[in-house]
């Protein structure tokens, strides 16, 4: 075994052992192969190639110190795949096969999981794509399934620190009835240049505002967007966001704290009233922001004078990884023991 060292992982790609794939042909999802490759066989002509027909999805297993895995709100990661799967036409995914394709693929690389006492998790990316070859632009009529696992440190290299984030108005991720309600590849591609600007500006990520008016708060490059004011959890609705699966389990969280929790559309100006602001996801899972920068229009929002997270974002935050690493009991039924 390769000596990792769990506590300095970052956000990044590392081999393990295994992947497990299912083949979508003739109507019919195929038994779960197992496969040591790292790659896949492609036509030059598949339509995940030429027209973006990809949908991932990321959700993460963690090890208490009780040695158990767990995976963490794995079905509705396979619900959300389906809901991507529909909104670009490829065919949809059983719940039972992606469950069992992610629990496969978590048993075979356990080695992998990295040890509670580290902060770190295994990353899981499953992948949908459409593999049969069209060059008229139409859904293809074959799919492939993977998963594949490996571990990881925070996203933001910060951690739970707070950082700030920049609007750039002249970059819009997703149109209102668009794909960014959905967790597809082409929503990603259009975030890059953004995304390249804002981190060479020293900002963690870009403060998309709704592409319409501009006027409302959309989404925070790989992650939902939340504020804390008035003991309210306020996060945006919008019909161009993807529904993170981390920001409902913070509405939960935060209800349960006694707080008002709030999900409409959030005025820009809004910004000046919020106590405490952050970022949810996965990868990100609480990331607070220390301040927004409006670039083009020369203004700031700040949200922690000393840099440190709010204690709301404290709260949430703890809250949230007790019940990952099973230092507290899965009240929610969130959690899938592998
Ligand atoms: N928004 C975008 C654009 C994302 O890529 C992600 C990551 O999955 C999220 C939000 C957070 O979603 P989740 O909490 O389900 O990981
Ligand atoms: C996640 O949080 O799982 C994501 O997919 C975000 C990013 C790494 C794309």
């Amino acid at each position: 075994m390769e000596n990792i060292n769990w506590s300095d992982l970052t956000f990044g790609y590392m081999k393990t052992d295994y992947n497990v794939r299912s083949y979508y042909r003739n109507g019919q999802w195929s038994e779960l192969e197992i496969s040591d490759s790292e790659y896949i066989p492609m036509h030059i002509a598949a339509t995940c190639l030429h027209y973006g027909q990809e949908s991932f999805e990321g959700l993460k297993a963690f090890k208490g110190k009780d040695g158990k895995i767990r995976i963490f709100r794995m079905r509705e990661n396979a619900l959300r795949m389906q809901s991507s799967a529909r909104g670009i036409g490829m065919a949809e995914l059983p719940v039972e096969i992606f469950e069992k394709a992610v629990t496969e693929a978590v048993k075979r690389n356990e080695r992998f999981v990295p040890p509670s006492e580290s902060g770190a998790s295994l990353y899981i990316r499953p992948l949908l794509i459409g593999t049969s070859a069209q060059v008229g632009v139409k859904p293809a009529k074959e799919y492939l399934f993977v998963v594949f696992v490996t571990p990881v440190g925070p996203y933001f290299k910060e951690g739970f620190k707070t950082t700030p984030v920049g609007i750039f108005r002249e970059y819009d991720r997703a149109a209102p009835l668009g794909t960014g309600i959905y967790k597809v590849g082409g929503n990603y591609a259009a975030s890059l240049v953004a995304g390249e600007i804002a981190h060479a500006k020293g900002y963690s990520a870009v403060l998309y505002l709704d592409a319409k008016e501009k006027k409302y708060i959309d989404e925070c490059g790989p992650a939902n967007f939340f504020g804390i004011k008035n003991n309210t959890y306020i996060t945006p609705a919008s019909t161009s966001i993807l529904p993170s699966i981390t920001n409902k389990c913070l509405m939960q969280l935060a209800e349960d704290m006694g707080l008002k929790v709030e999900c409409r559309p959030i005025p820009l100006e809004e910004l000046s009233t919020l106590e405490e602001a952050g970022m949810c996801g996965t990868a990100a899972v609480i990331s607070p922001i220390q301040r927004v920068d409006d670039v083009d229009k020369n203004q700031s929002y700040v949200f922690s004078k000393d840099g440190k997270p709010g204690v709301v974002c404290e709260k949430l935050y703890h809250q949230l990884r007790a019940i990952q690493y099973g230092d507290s009991a899965d009240v929610y039924g969130w959690v899938t023991l592998c």
